[in-house]
């Protein structure tokens, strides 16, 4: 028989388990408990449900002295057993054990999960077992709903997938913060006049690691309507704050025949429903959010997904902000970037919904969007969250070739290598629009959990590449 025949899931035994049935389960010991009267008590997790579910093992097992005595925590195993409404009050039913079999032996001394209360940051150091923890496991669960309400929503409105490329040899946002890919000796790398002679690199160019869909997805939405891209993204910026990542995931979609107001729009019913998607499908796991890691989680999910998100122009929240310019760190003028504390500043204390910023000043967004009739600002989106600050970032493409090519100048956007995506403007350009959402800061915020280095199981964070 395969190992997999047979087995039961905790979550479907303690949802729906009657009364003597027969059940099979496997999976990772939390504690074990010897009571007086000659039997033990084993917690036992298989990540499927936050819940443990309770064994118990008489000693009238045929290895009790041998085995069963010697699971300790961390260890795998496999018990066939009868389910029995549970003494005690916390679970419904626990399951009487018939056989308890070790799959796996744990040393408990050296076993690095302990049973007293870890920090998040000791947890990152023991990344590859952070997952049997309630936490870790709750944030593998709500990411993995998260994921798949992505395609949902998106599969259900009748956009198409596109799975755009990892090795590029554009920089999408002109930001330059690109890691390089290459199969050259970097101790004698070939030379030409110039320097480096990437014409005897793998690609016979430069290539680097993406840090958008964007681009490609454009092609497609041109091609296609509407699009979305679903993939890891890179960026080499040296930051170490609790909401970046140099490898994250983004979600991008892209339309077609759409401008600024459609991707608003989208932007608010995809985060809407992502909110009221994870509140239905993950009531225990949120609840345990709301418990233990922020108190004000599932209120504030619940509100926002029936709020009206408030739209206003970068130039009008400047103005707001000048007039509050004491309680920020950062100055903050027409033509400044945001920070994030005039972000949250915005949406956590003047307007306390999600607010949706645009039309921001050319200077300091990326050259493919749209400029306005004004010449100086552009059809630029950020939907920004409290505490998290911006989520998405978007905008209206500019699908004029000439200002386009104006635009990349200016923004010293070579235009080597992006010919074809001036031919997008060439042949049959249209209106499109699109945005960008990360999609470890949505997990961040839906969570509650204070460090994006958390909610992706592997972090890559500068000095940081253990796993
Ligand atoms: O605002 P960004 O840079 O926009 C783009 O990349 C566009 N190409 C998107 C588009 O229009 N198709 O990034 C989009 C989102 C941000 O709003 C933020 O949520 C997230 O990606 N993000 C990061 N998340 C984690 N770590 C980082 N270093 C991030 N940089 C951006
Ligand atoms: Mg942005």
């Amino acid at each position: 028989m395969s190992e997999r025949m047979g087995r039961q899931k905790i979550a479907g035994i303690l949802g729906s388990g009657t009364s003597g049935q027969k059940v099979e389960v496997k999976g990772w010991v939390r504690t074990r408990r010897d009571s007086k009267g000659g039997f033990s008590f084993l917690e036992l997790n298989d990540g499927s449900c936050l819940q443990n579910i309770q064994v118990v093992a008489p000693a009238a097992l045929s290895n009790y002295e041998s085995d069963v005595l010697h699971i300790h925590q961390g260890a795998s195993v496999a018990v066939m057993g009868t389910v029995t409404p549970s003494q005690g009050k916390k679970q419904g039913v626990e399951i009487q054990a018939d056989s308890i079999r070790i799959l796996g032996a744990s040393d408990a001394q050296a076993y690095p999960i302990g049973k007293q209360k870890m920090s998040f940051e000791y947890l990152r150091e023991v990344a590859h077992l952070r997952g049997r923890t309630n936490t870790f496991g709750a944030i593998a669960r709500v990411r993995n709903v998260l994921s798949s309400a992505v395609h949902e929503f998106f599969q259900t409105r009748g956009f198409l997938w596109i799975h755009t490329p990892i090795i590029t040899s554009n920089d999408a946002e002109g930001a330059g913060k690109t890691f390089q890919v290459t199969t050259l000796d970097l101790e004698k790398p070939p030379r030409n006049e110039a320097g480096v002679d990437f014409s005897q690199d793998f690609f016979g160019n430069r290539a680097n690691l993406t840090v958008s869909g964007q681009l490609e997805a454009e092609s497609y939405a041109l091609s296609l309507g509407d699009v979305y891209t679903f993939g890891p993204t890179f960026r080499a910026e040296n930051s170490h704050t609790s909401r970046h990542l140099a490898e994250f995931w983004m979600v991008e979609p892209e339309m077609a025949f759409a401008d600024l107001e459609d991707d608003i729009e989208l932007a608010e019913a995809f985060l809407k429903f992502l909110f009221k998607t994870v509140l239905e499908r993950c009531p225990e796991d949120m609840e345990f959010f709301r418990q233990r890691i922020d108190a004000t989680v599932v209120d504030t999910l619940t509100a926002i997904a029936a709020s009206d998100f408030k739209r206003l122009t970068y130039t009008e929240a400047i103005a707001i902000l000048e007039k509050e310019s004491g309680r920020f760190q950062f100055p903050v003028h027409w033509g400044v970037d945001l920070q994030s504390e005039h972000e949250r500043f915005l949406t956590e204390e003047v307007f306390k919904v999600p607010v949706v910023l645009t039309d921001y000043p050319k200077g300091i967004k990326a050259f493919y969007m749209k400029v306005n009739d004004d010449g100086e600002t552009v059809r630029a989106m950020d939907v920004l969250l409290p505490k998290i600050g911006e989520i998405i970032g978007g905008s209206q493409r500019e699908e004029r070739e000439e200002v386009l090519k104006t635009r990349m100048a200016e923004s010293s956007v070579p235009p080597e290598g992006l010919d074809w995506y001036l031919d997008l403007r060439r042949f049959g350009s249209v209106p499109h629009a699109g945005f960008g959402l990360g999609f470890e800061r949505l997990v961040q915020f839906v969570t509650g959990m204070a460090n994006i280095r958390d909610v992706i199981p592997f972090p890559r964070t500068p000095g940081n590449l253990r796993y």
